[in-house]
């Protein structure tokens, strides 16, 4: 067994995150600024996206696309059941209704046949979510989009950078939300980005932002003007420079990151590959951003139950989580609207099975040999 415990998914900070923090809180600004268009500017560049706007949370980003396209009450948005539960919490923020659809067995994102079932007259978004990092099949759902004149806002929370044929998820002009929580591929402690068009995203700052016409570096900085104007009932959602600042040197270190996660992917698929397990796919058409390692036991062979493997490896000192609950389980959503399993079935024989092992840049060699060796024992192919 390991000496210490190996957490799941710890950031990766070193000097150049914590100088860019110490010359934030130094330069006297340390709120949204110049370290955030910075950012915004470097991420965009980065995705090829039309524009960026950086938010403190992919749920704030998510809220703030469906406000802005002006979903409300009367209007359905549909989305995956796999996912995690602030993809339909903003749903009912807005007053509208989630419509919640099965996936597909193989990446576990939504699946497009399921989608078009669920289109009706109210349909008014399509919320795919790139699980794991995988892209969802965006050919079919961008075709069902424009059919039915729908919208699309992407959660693309786990799939940064992920490429969909030949574009990032986060080029196209639809809305897209990221995550950099502090598990994610890129992180800020809390933060989000929205990328999109540049109208939307004038739109979308406005909104995020107490629905003032005028930031406050605008209005405080030399040369500003004290005067604003509120168009509407805004969020205050706006990232603050010291987070902006850590976004800054994780940037810079992303193709790094992402080099070593691919790595470890490498090692997973290979030294993995003869157990009772169903392991992560990538796609030909797609480039994932191996967000989550995700696997599931074939339980029909094993002894051993999902939990019993975690605890497992809970017991060699190795950490997992599971993504995700199934969004349709929850209390609160099977007591508004009493979704039955069986509209569920990928996603709930899924659910059974799953387990997310460690997946990031700070595990060693070792470390991984820690966790294949874990994994192996838990059942009983050591
Ligand atoms: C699929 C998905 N969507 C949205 C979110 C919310 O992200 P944030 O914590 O940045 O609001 C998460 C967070 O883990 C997520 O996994």
């Amino acid at each position: 067994m390991r000496d210490s415990f190996l957490p799941f998914s710890p950031p990766l900070i070193d000097d150049d995150e914590i100088q860019e923090v110490v010359d934030s809180l130094r330069s006297g600004w340390i709120t949204t600024g110049p370290k955030c268009r910075q950012f915004e500017e470097s991420f965009a560049a980065r995705l090829e996206a039309p524009g960026a706007l950086a938010l403190n949370s992919c749920t704030a980003a998510l809220h703030t696309a469906l406000a802005v396209l002006g979903v409300g009450p009367g209007d359905e948005v549909i989305t995956t059941t796999m996912t995690f539960c602030s993809t339909v919490g903003v749903i009912e923020h807005v007053g509208a209704t989630p419509v919640l659809v099965d996936i597909e067995p193989d990446t576990l994102n939504m699946d497009p046949a399921r989608v078009a079932e669920a289109v009706s007259e109210r349909t008014k978004v399509i919320l795919p979510v790139h699980y794991a990092g995988h892209p969802c099949d965006m050919d079919a759902i961008r075709s069902l989009a424009v059919t039915h004149e729908i919208a699309i806002i992407e959660d693309a929370a786990h799939s940064l950078p992920a490429k969909y044929k030949d574009t990032w998820i986060g080029q196209a002009d639809n809305p897209a939300c990221f995550s950099f929580y502090a598990t994610k591929n890129l992180t800020t402690a809390e933060g989000g980005m929205l990328t999109g068009s540049p109208e939307f995203l004038e739109k979308a700052r406005v909104a995020s932002l107490h629905g003032m016409s005028r930031d406050a570096w605008k209005r405080y900085d030399k040369g500003g003007s004290w005067y604003y104007e509120v168009v509407m009932p805004g969020f205050k959602y706006n990232m603050p420079d010291i987070m902006a600042a850590m976004g800054l040197a994780q940037m810079r270190k992303l193709e790094r990151m992402q080099e070593r996660r691919r790595a470890i992917v490498a090692r997973y698929l290979e030294e993995l590959a003869d157990l009772p397990l169903i392991l992560p796919v990538e796609r030909d058409e797609v480039e994932s951003a191996w967000h989550l390692f995700p696997i599931r036991l074939k339980l029909d062979e094993l002894s051993i139950d999902r939990n019993g493997f975690i605890d497992h490896l809970a017991g060699q000192n190795i950490g997992t989580s599971v993504h995700f609950i199934p969004i349709h389980t929850h209390p609160y959503f099977r007591t508004k609207y009493n979704w039955p399993d069986s509209d569920f079935p990928q996603a709930m024989a899924a659910y059974e099975s799953l387990v997310t092992i460690p997946l990031n840049p700070s595990l060693s060699d070792d470390d991984v040999t820690d966790v294949v060796t874990a994994v192996r024992q838990a059942l009983g192919r050591s």
